[in-house]
């Protein structure tokens, strides 16, 4: 990573003091976003247990596992949507835990929501500047519309269109141009191929590779988990709210019991 993408990143600048409790890899990095011990709830019925996660500065990471294992929920647990009941949650070394979501969203964190969620009322353009609705610096937000629009040129040739008339694809484009838009130092996506077109799932995928290669880090819910590992620098397996297995992609997507849960071999 070169200097502007580890600033992208969000690393803390040689030097710095380690936060209290961050734990570095072994390259030293401090950890971008830290999940400790993390338990939730909804009611009475406990759905995250004793989850460990962690993210390093420019990252990509996916989160795999079956049907109701919990991984939209870590989302939204990251996000402040579902409080966590026990435990605790860093983001560049600042407890984000007690925040709201809008907080967590101002120190740098951005979503691309199952199902999209665009706003279909709103125009395209409307939409991208309500995912820039915290910043008041016009011009970088300028560059951030441009940028948006050389990976995704349709979004460009239709800033008036109102977003619920976009196909599936395009809404997705949509969703990620919206979370750009807040120049994030992470992107949570849940499920992005969700519903497209394989031809349309390899672009998406190449695309959020583009985003993380500019320093983004990006942690993405996955059903297709082989497309996912295959860019992925690591990923974390759940089942029914606990991790079961981590580690480099490359070796989720070589492992047996992976092979034969996730990556649709016997
Ligand atoms: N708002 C809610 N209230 C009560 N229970 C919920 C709520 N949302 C999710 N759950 C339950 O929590 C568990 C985990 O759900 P979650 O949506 O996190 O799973 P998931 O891994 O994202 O599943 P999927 O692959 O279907 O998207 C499930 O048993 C689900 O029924
Ligand atoms: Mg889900």
């Amino acid at each position: 990573m070169n200097a502007e993408a580890a600033r992208v990143a969000g690393a803390a600048p040689s030097g710095a003091v380690a936060p209290a409790g961050a734990a570095a890899d072994a390259a030293g990095r401090e950890p971008l976003l830290e999940l400790k011990d993390v338990t939730t709830h909804y009611g009475p019925i406990r759905v995250l247990h004793h989850v460990d996660m962690v993210i390093y500065p420019g990252e990509m990471v996916c989160l795999l596992g079956g049907n109701a294992s919990g991984k939209s929920t870590t989302l939204k647990t990251i996000l402040g949507i579902v409080r966590v009941s026990e435990g605790e949650i860093r983001f560049r070394g600042e407890r984000v835990d007690p925040l709201t979501t809008s907080d967590r969203i101002e120190r740098g964190m951005a979503v691309v929501p199952e199902n999209r969620r665009i706003f279909p009322k709103m125009t395209v353009r409307e939409n991208l500047e309500m995912g820039a609705y915290l910043r008041k610096d016009r011009k970088e937000m300028d560059e951030d519309l441009e940028y948006v629009f050389s990976l995704f040129p349709r979004l460009g040739e239709r800033l008036s269109q109102l977003g619920g008339t976009m196909s599936g694809g395009e809404q997705q484009m949509l969703a990620m141009g919206r979370a750009l838009m807040s120049r994030p130092k992470l992107i949570l996506m849940d499920e992005p191929s969700m519903g497209l077109a394989p031809l349309f799932v390899e672009r998406i995928f190449e695309i959020i590779k583009q985003v993380n290669d500019r320093g983004i880090s990006v942690f993405v819910v996955e059903q297709n988990a082989n497309v996912a590992l295959s860019i992925a620098d690591r990923g974390y397996v759940l089942q029914t709210g606990e991790v079961v297995l981590s580690g480099a992609a490359q070796e989720l997507l070589t492992n047996e019991g992976m092979k034969r849960a996730y990556l649709g071999e016997t």
